[in-house]
């Protein structure tokens, strides 16, 4: 299959995207968080083009977007009124939210589950073609399966490019991160996936929230709630190791952590240098995760850093990308300097604990 490639600002780049989701096919978009890999979400063919083009489990279920606050009703069969509060305070913007789905949203879509994950995106492009197509789109990250979340329309050209019909190339994405999912299904709203959305702020706005424990503990006997939070995913080719100071250890990931701004120890340093020192001896080529103004520590030849050490954002933003970095250099190691799980840190570091396979070393 051709895949076309338009600018969202190239004149027939919407009515192109829009015709084809119209006819079911497949276009990937950019949204606030990473880029989405599209398709009619009412329709199961399109949702089972969408499993076949990422090598997607079909179990997984897909977050159905839209773009404007009634649509929701289209989708659930019942809108709890914390939930409305939820939308009034973060809709449009990277919170999926968790619904009893509505007969009419086909099972393809939803996994076979009895609930329907809706998000309404920020983000000007992904709004329009929404608008334009008049789809409510459902849309996995427009990576393919396991790989890290695009960013960049490159990314998803590196993926996609042949097996879908469109790419929509809105720039680089500010985010960075996926969209955090909260279920409000139960008496209590649980976060299934943290996100750019911090628990902190859901809570002032449900008050107590709780966090699916399957992701705060990589135990296999628990399964996450979100059936895509078993997968492994976001790793990089080569072997990815976090390297970590023991206060901030895996052994304490509770998201009440609150080690604000903690730069790692020099015994991180140290441990990271001793290791890629050991790679350069073997003829194993190394690679080094840190942050800008903490590159000049590591004595390795390549350094790839994301963003600066206390602002998430910054580090959010460069985290998938710097991991596909390490593929685009061949990396066979590559050691990673911890984040603060507190806050956004705490999403930061679910994701890189993740594509390490959580693999620590604790020093
Ligand atoms: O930011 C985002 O959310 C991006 C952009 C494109 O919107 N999308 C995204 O989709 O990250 P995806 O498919 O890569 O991740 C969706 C996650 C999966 O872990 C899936 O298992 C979970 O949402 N999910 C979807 N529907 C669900 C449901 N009904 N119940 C529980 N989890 C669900
Ligand atoms: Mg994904």
């Amino acid at each position: 299959m051709e895949t076309i490639i338009r600018n969202t600002g190239d004149a027939d780049a919407f009515r192109l995207a829009s015709d084809i989701l119209r006819k079911g096919g497949l276009v990937a978009f950019p949204t606030e968080t990473v880029y989405g890999l599209g398709g009619d979400g009412l329709r199961s063919s399109s949702s089972e083009k969408i499993y076949a083009a990422k090598g997607r489990p079909s179990d997984n279920p897909l977050i159905i977007h839209i773009a404007d606050v009634d649509d929701v009703r289209r989708l659930a069969s019942e809108v709890p009124p914390a939930a409305e509060n939820l939308m009034e305070a973060f809709w449009p913007g990277p919170l999926t939210i968790i619904f009893k789905k509505k007969p009419e949203v086909p099972d393809t879509t939803t996994g076979g589950l009895d609930t329907v994950a809706v998000r309404m995106p920020s983000h000007p492009d992904a709004a329009r073609l929404i608008r334009e197509s008049g789809i409510m789109i459902a849309a996995p990250s427009a990576n393919t399966s396991g790989r890290p979340s695009p960013t960049l329309a490159s990314h998803v050209i590196e993926d996609m490019n042949g097996r879908i019909d469109m790419i929509l190339d809105g720039g680089p994405v500010g985010i960075g991160i996926e969209s955090t999912i909260v279920d409000m299904t139960g008496d209590t709203p649980v976060i299934l996936r943290p996100g750019f959305i911090t628990k902190k702020e859901l809570e002032t706005v449900l008050g107590e929230v709780l966090i699916d424990k399957a992701i705060i503990e990589p135990d296999p006997a628990l399964r996450p709630k979100a059936p895509g939070m078993k997968y492994t995913h976001y790793a990089p080719k080569g072997k990815l190791t976090i390297v970590e100071d023991a206060y901030s250890g895996t052994s304490r990931p509770s998201d009440s952590q609150t080690f604000t701004g903690t730069a790692p120890s020099s015994a991180v340093t140290e441990r990271i240098n001793t290791e890629t020192q050991r790679c350069a001896s073997q003829g194993i080529k190394a690679a080094v995760l840190t942050t800008e103004d903490r590159a000049h520590l590591y004595t390795c030849g390549n350094i790839i850093t994301l963003g600066s050490s206390g602002k998430g954002t910054t580090v959010a933003s460069r985290l998938y990308s710097a991991l596909r970095e390490c593929d685009s250099i061949n990396a066979e190691e590559i050691y990673s300097e911890s984040f603060d799980r507190d806050e956004l840190g705490f999403s930061i570091m679910n994701r890189l604990l993740k594509a390490a396979g959580h693999r620590v070393i604790t020093v």
